[in-house]
């Protein structure tokens, strides 16, 4: 069986007294529960991983990051590295969210350079694909996010294919409130896996990790997470506030 995931992906939030008080939050209230079926991460902005690294000792919580360079060091002003956040104990690392892909223009052959570092430093890369409002009303929500899957996952073996993390994330669902129905999202996780299948064999495609993201909420968590495909969430906006992240760490679940 795989285990679900539930990560929280803060964007460009907090400061450190804030993420402070919002782990220490989130750990008074999950408190000693230990999930066995589940696992629980948290991605702050990079600056405030040493902080936020330093609040999670002792909890099964575990570290992400939410972008990385794919070089390892050298004249790439402002970037950070995958020898960097390893060194921070990071575990995993977001690679090519939709505000990565749309605000700062990365392509999907970046996207697979970073995929690829990721994995030879030994983090697990969550790979975000999903369609934009007019590729959606377009009908072409599934070509392009086969189309994201291949330029990102180019490079990699099917030993690889099964360890890495996907997550659907329609870009019209991100931020909006509007979250795809539980049968919109289980129809493209099914054809991400089929995907996989095809490319990788039947494997990998059994063990790979599809979280969907876009409005996750207390409210719609159980429903989504109940779908055999999901196989946990990215959250945004409701993963500030620990009483509703919380809330989706415990999402009930078909199995
Ligand atoms: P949201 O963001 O939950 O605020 O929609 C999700 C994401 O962008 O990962």
């Amino acid at each position: 069986m795989r285990k679900k995931l539930i990560a929280a992906n803060w964007k460009m939030h907090l400061v450190p007294g804030e993420a402070r008080a919002l782990i220490a939050a989130l750990m008074a209230d999950l408190g000693r529960e230990t999930f066995t079926d589940r696992e629980v991460l948290v991605a702050p902005a990079a600056i405030l991983i040493p902080e936020v690294k330093d609040a999670l000792k002792q909890s099964p919580i575990m570290l992400g990051a939410q972008n990385m360079f794919y070089e390892e060091k050298g004249a790439f002003t402002g970037e950070i590295s995958p020898t960097m956040l390893a060194a921070y104990g990071v575990t995993h690392v977001i690679i090519g969210h939709s505000e990565r892909r749309h605000i700062f223009g990365e392509s999907d052959e970046m996207i697979g350079l970073k995929v690829r570092a990721a994995l030879d430093h030994r983090m697990t890369p969550i790979m975000c694909v999903g369609e934009t409002q007019e590729e959606h009303d377009s009908g072409r929500a599934l070509e392009v996010v086969l189309r994201q899957m291949e330029g990102g996952l180019g490079s990699l073996s099917s030993d690889e294919a099964g360890g890495i993390v996907m997550a659907y994330e329609p870009v019209w669902a991100i931020g909006t409130g509007r979250t795809a129905t539980p049968e919109q999202a289980e129809s493209i996780h099914g054809a991400i896996r089929g995907a996989f299948n095809e490319r990788f064999g039947h494997s990998p495609a059994q063990i790979v990790r599809i979280l969907y993201g876009g409005s996750v909420n207390a409210d719609n968590v159980d429903s989504l997470l109940s779908r055999p495909d999901i196989d946990g969430a990215l959250v945004g906006g409701a993963s500030l506030k620990a009483d509703s992240f919380a809330r989706i760490v415990r999402a009930r679940t078909a199995k």
